[in-house]
């Protein structure tokens, strides 16, 4: 049975907190993003992150510099690759959805729709994507995340101990393929593109540097292969965990309201978004995303 694990994790916290699920996530309620946030409750929200992997925040009005200013209190930004679809004016705001501006798609529109950990194909993956609603449709368009810690809890005890040792192979070009393959619209992956996110090898297991816990880091969008296994035996194993770790009991779908403002720990949470109709709809995304780097990489080994 599940219970609300996480709803008594915050004892004595300076914020509102209340649990969005009983898979996870968790509601600041109060808080302004707009506004500067003193330190004491910037390191609050760092701390109910690093508790519930994903926090919410409703009613945000964020100017492209403000998001960027409260997203920088958790880190160094980065710009995503896609240069076309970076914010006129502030490049480190990821435009997602099928916004357009003179006639033109201004925005990615189809991000996310394998469940993923985003960049888990570079070296050393992004920590945290803060991703605001400003235009939602009303229907359709949820975004789906899953808890990996619960998921790696929740294996039995032998299980835990075979994938501590082992290391998938994340691939962006095999990704890349199978949205192709769902939506021959997109272009081909350019050589230089390829060329620029080679294969990586990340630990099965990764644990939250703070506070210790571990997480099962794969996601059926990126990881292809076990290192340590034959390719069909590694896959089948890669899948049987991606759906292990995809079941209802830690799921959490979030229904976006004009305002909202998500902000995930991407090795705490894979997500996934959910289509909706384009040709009835605008959705408009900004993200920001905060940098991974070798230190921090190197602080979420296990062991
Ligand atoms: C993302 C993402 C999915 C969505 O912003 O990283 O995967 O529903 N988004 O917009
Ligand atoms: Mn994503």
């Amino acid at each position: 049975m599940t219970v609300l694990a996480h709803a008594a994790v915050h004892p004595g916290s300076v914020l509102d907190l209340h649990p969005l699920s009983s898979a996870l996530g968790t509601e600041v309620v109060g808080l302004d993003l707009s506004k500067p946030v003193a330190e004491p409750l910037i390191e609050a929200v760092r701390m109910a992150l690093d508790e519930s992997g994903l926090l919410l925040f409703r009613g945000q009005r964020l100017k492209a510099d403000a998001q960027v200013a409260i997203s920088r209190r958790f880190g160094r930004l980065q710009e995503v690759a896609q240069k076309q679809y970076q914010l006129k004016g502030q490049p480190l705001i990821y435009v997602i959805g099928n916004v357009e501006e003179d006639g033109r798609p201004i925005g990615d529109p189809s991000v996310g729709r394998l469940w993923h950990s985003d960049q888990s194909f570079l070296p050393h993956p992004a920590i945290g994507s803060l991703l605001y609603g400003v235009q939602c449709p009303p229907e359709g368009a949820a975004t789906l995340f899953a808890n990996m810690y619960a998921a790696y809890e929740a294996l039995p005890p032998q299980m835990r101990t075979l994938v501590g040792r082992l290391h998938a192979v994340h691939s962006f070009s095999e990704y890349y393929e199978e949205l192709r393959h769902r939506d021959p619209t997109q272009p081909a992956l350019t050589q230089e593109r390829r060329a620029l996110y080679p294969d990586v090898i990340h630990p099965l297991v990764r644990q939250n540097p703070q506070t210790g816990r571990k997480a099962l880091y794969i996601n059926p969008g990126y990881a292809v292969s076990i290192q340590e296994m034959p390719g069909t035996t590694g896959a089948r194993l890669l899948r049987d965990l991606c759906d292990h770790a995809t079941r209802e009991e830690f799921v959490y779908a979030h229904r976006w309201q004009d305002g909202d403002v998500l902000f995930w720990d991407n090795l705490a949470v894979n997500h996934k978004g959910t289509s909706f109709d384009s040709a009835r709809y605008v959705r408009r995304m900004h993200r920001t995303t905060v940098a991974g780097s070798a230190a921090i990489y190197a602080a979420s080994m296990v062991g």
